[in-house]
């Protein structure tokens, strides 16, 4: 399928969700399939599939991207191909999500993002960065070697059961705070911070903010304009659907001059001077007679070749994404995860995802034996994940193709457990 042939695929061209054209052809909103994209989706058919929170499945559109990037390498008809993939990819990512292409570039994984912050801060001994106990695990790894080799001090505002409370960042943040980091939504419970909030707060007192949002973005209408954050990252391998190897990252324009890459190779070089003028690109050359011109824009982090067959995967699944809807999306899986959340809590388990938490994640004890639990589980086809051994948390996750059923299922499994 050509670009254009794909780009005009993918837009929606009019009319209700029940009326929706999809490359299996009319999906009516069902009760088996409210938003119409179970087609997309055979992981959905196949087992209850509540994990998107860990990795989710890529619909077929993002497959049949793939496998044409793979099949346009047999041949190498399209040598350009590939860069086209890269500005839709790039340029989906920035209308869904209200940012400009220019604040936009295609990163590895949402550790990426975060760690291009972090070092491009310059940070000196003393500096202090600012985050929530529900932040990810990683991050706490790459802060705390920051704190043991560097000496830059790592907050941490506390949790109250479960739920972060804008409020106490404030007596966290100082004169030597550099950044404010959090998880949007958290990977452990779900909870879903007030980021406007917590934005209006750290800027009042002259900090920046990244926000790791890769639990997050999919599920809901976002625009990170107006959420006002500074920075912010998402891989595609969640509620992206895009599947390992590429991430969108988010940096506000006029950070572009402050955040430098931390990384260098040819994919920076705008322009190379050689002895006979300015050309495009990186030419082979001979130093010292080169001279460069490096991009401006947010593609400066995209410092080398990309990972361009999970880039046209991504551009699909944001197309997909963009056709259903975010909002719908929403509106969809917001009372499933409620309805998920009070059935878990009637049958008696201990919930730990705070009540009217405005995200897919419902995260409980479970209180089994884990291994004659996962082999349950396996047995009845039932996918979720786990969390926090000792503290025995089974993590479950809705997306736009779950429906009442899948819910229930899970329900009807859990039954005996309570
Ligand atoms: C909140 C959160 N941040 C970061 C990650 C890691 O993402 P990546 O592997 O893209 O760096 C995860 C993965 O589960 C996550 O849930």
């Amino acid at each position: 399928m050509s670009l254009w042939d794909r780009r005009s695929f993918l837009t929606v061209s009019a009319g209700s969700l029940a009326a929706m054209k999809t490359r299996h052809g009319m999906a009516m909103s069902t009760e088996e399939d409210p938003l119409g994209v179970r087609g997309e989706f055979p992981a959905a058919e196949n087992q209850t599939f509540l994990n998107t929170a860990w990795v989710g499945p890529i619909p077929q559109v993002a497959r049949d991207a793939g496998v044409a990037y793979a099949d346009e390498t047999l041949i190498w008809a399209d040598s350009r191909s590939r860069l086209d993939e890269k500005e839709l990819a790039r340029a989906e990512f920035a209308e869904l999500f209200g940012a400009k292409p220019e604040e936009v570039a295609l990163l590895f994984t949402t550790a990426d993002g975060e760690a291009i912050v972090v070092n491009g801060l310059d940070l000196e001994p003393g500096d202090n960065i600012v985050v929530d106990a529900l932040h990810y695990t990683g991050t706490f790894s790459h802060l705390m070697y920051l704190q043991d080799h560097y000496g830059i001090e790592l907050r941490v505002v506390p949790h109250r059961d479960g739920r972060i409370q804008v409020e106490d960042f404030e007596s966290h943040i100082d004169a030597r705070t550099r950044l404010v980091s959090v998880a949007w939504v958290n990977n452990r419970n779900g909870f879903r911070l007030d980021l406007e909030k917590l934005v209006a707060l750290a800027h009042a007192k002259g900090t920046l903010v990244y926000a790791d949002v890769v639990q997050g973005l999919g599920t809901c209408p976002v625009n990170l304009t107006e959420l006002g954050v500074d920075f912010a990252c998402a891989a595609a391998h969640k509620w992206l659907f895009g599947g390992y190897g590429v991430a969108g990252f988010f940096i506000r324009e006029e950070h572009l001059e402050r955040i430098r890459p931390d990384r260098w190779g040819h994919g920076q070089v705008f322009q190379t001077r050689t002895p006979s003028g300015w050309v495009t690109g990186l030419p082979a050359g001979r130093f010292p007679e080169l001279e460069f011109r490096h991009r401006v824009n947010a593609d400066k982090y995209e410092y080398s070749c990309l990972a361009y067959g999970a880039v046209a995967q991504l551009a699909a699944s944001l197309g997909l994404l963009k056709q259903v809807g975010l909002a719908e999306i929403e509106a969809h899986t917001m009372p499933l995860a409620r309805e998920l959340r009070a059935g878990i809590a009637d049958l008696g388990f201990s919930v730990w995802t705070p009540e009217g938490n405005q995200a897919p994640i419902v995260s409980f004890v479970h209180r089994q034996e884990i291994t004659e639990l996962m082999r349950q589980l396996a047995e009845a086809r039932i996918s979720v994940s786990f969390r926090e051994h000792d503290r025995a948390l089974m993590r479950v996750s809705v997306s736009l193709f779950n429906n009442r059923r899948d819910v229930q299922r899970l329900l009807d499994f859990l039954k005996p457990l309570a």
